[in-house]
């Protein structure tokens, strides 16, 4: 507001940053991560190629390739005292309240040996929380429903590792479907990482403090919990749940409307598409594909999704605020038919989401950063003397 305030120009230093990672057209609907459609990745790359280039700003070598990929398997065991940290919680406990736990207790095990001025000692950082992501969401799945904790599988590949880990027991074979991992690997890819949203801000800005780089993850999974964020994608689940049949649809389209009603149809609008989101295009032909190859091709809920779309995507309330589906709104139909439960939608996001967070960091951290310090509009009192 001019004239009441004196506009800082320092404002919009402290609340924009720069970033050659990810560039969003929120108008047009693009996403490239370092110059490349998110499309195109879909189709011809896999989510640890993305990690890499996230990281390094361009696609590996083969042999570059083969080295992160390995680098990755050897951090995927975590440290035999973080199994004792689970056993403090709920067996009931939401699994991303434990996450914040856990991700944060990561920070006890490597702050002192941690220089993040150094490179190499980034780099192992992001090599430890890509490859224990996996491996401690699974911890939070089996500790909620009572089985042992199964150690990671490094003959696997990333998204199978991560299945096997969540649904094999140690009291038989466990034989990963090829499909389901497939479909893991993509959900992971298209979660990656999306620009300065609101969990990658604030890992961001705890960085910008030089605060150890597992403890600013934590604070991203911390952030990305909300249902208005992450935790979107669970909500879907659950609204689709809800709505049960097609003929309610139009019900809950007229809730979403009234304003009175604070029920929003989750798994629709964004901060910035005002277009559809890309990835939530890819995710819808992903869930066609996964439901089709698992005979599932009439599961009601996908049913009722499409439907959904359909109609709110025809309806002017929706039409004139440009409200599209997003990354949520399908991913966790695939969720569900790869049979994670639906608690664990929001973990996933997290997982996957880490090298996002961690490529800003690191991206942060290797130029002369200043500590964050967001600004703001005062509104409040003017001086004023205490009574008396
Ligand atoms: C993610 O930022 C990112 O990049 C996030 C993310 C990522 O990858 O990191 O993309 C992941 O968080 C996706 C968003 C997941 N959240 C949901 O699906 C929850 C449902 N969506 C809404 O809560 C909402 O759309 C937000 C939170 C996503 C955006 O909120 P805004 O910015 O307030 O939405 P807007 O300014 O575009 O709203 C315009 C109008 C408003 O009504 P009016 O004041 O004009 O009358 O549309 C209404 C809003 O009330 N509106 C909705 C709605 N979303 C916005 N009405 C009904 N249902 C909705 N979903």
């Amino acid at each position: 507001q001019q004239g009441l305030f004196t506009y800082d120009p320092g404002f919009v230093s402290t609340a924009a940053c720069e970033s050659k990672i990810t560039f969003i057209d929120g108008t047009n609907g693009v996403l490239l991560h370092r110059g490349y459609p998110i499309e195109q990745l879909a189709q011809h790359s896999d989510y640890l190629e993305t990690c890499y280039l996230l990281i390094h700003g361009e696609l590996p070598s083969n042999e570059e390739l083969g080295h992160f990929k390995s680098m990755v398997k050897n951090h995927t065991m975590v440290h035999e005292q973080l199994n004792h940290f689970f056993n403090g919680f709920r067996r009931d406990a939401h699994p991303m309240a434990i996450m914040c736990g856990v991700v944060g207790a990561l920070s006890a095990f490597y702050h002192d040996t941690m220089d993040s001025t150094d490179e190499k000692h980034r780099e192992i950082a992001a090599f430890r929380l890509i490859a224990k992501m996996p491996t401690l969401a699974a911890m939070c799945y089996k500790y909620s429903i009572g089985q042992p904790f199964m150690y990671p599988r490094n003959d696997l590949d990333y998204a199978a590792n991560f299945l096997y880990m969540m649904f094999g027991t140690p009291c038989e074979e466990f034989v990963v479907n090829p499909i389901l991992a497939k479909a893991m690997d993509k959900i992971f890819l298209l979660h990656a990482d999306h620009e300065q949203n609101a969990s990658t801000s604030t890992v961001r800005l705890a960085g910008s403090s030089g605060a150890n780089v597992f403890a600013c993850i934590a604070s991203g999974i911390a952030a990305l919990w909300g249902p208005a964020h992450g935790g979107a994608n669970e909500a879907v689940l659950s609204m689709l749940m809800e709505i049960e049949d097609e003929s309610r649809i139009p019900e809950f389209i007229e809730r979403a409307k009234d304003k009175d009603d604070s029920f929003r149809l989750m798994g629709f609008g964004h901060r910035v598409y005002k277009n559809f989101d890309p990835r939530a295009k890819v995710m819808k032909e992903s869930c066609d594909q996964v439901l089709q190859e698992l005979g599932l091709e009439d599961d009601p809920l996908f049913k009722i999704a499409r439907r959904l779309e359909q109609i709110a995507l025809e309806d002017p309330y929706f039409v004139e605020r440009k409200l599209y589906p997003n990354v949520d709104f399908y991913s966790g139909i695939i969720l569900r038919a790869i049979g994670i439960p639906v608690s664990m939608f929001t973990v996933i996001f997290a997982m996957a989401r880490t090298v996002g967070w961690y490529s800003h960091w690191n991206e942060m951290v290797s130029t002369d950063y200043r500590i964050g310090r967001p600004r703001q509009l005062y509104t409040g009192h003017t001086k004023r003397d205490y009574p008396g």
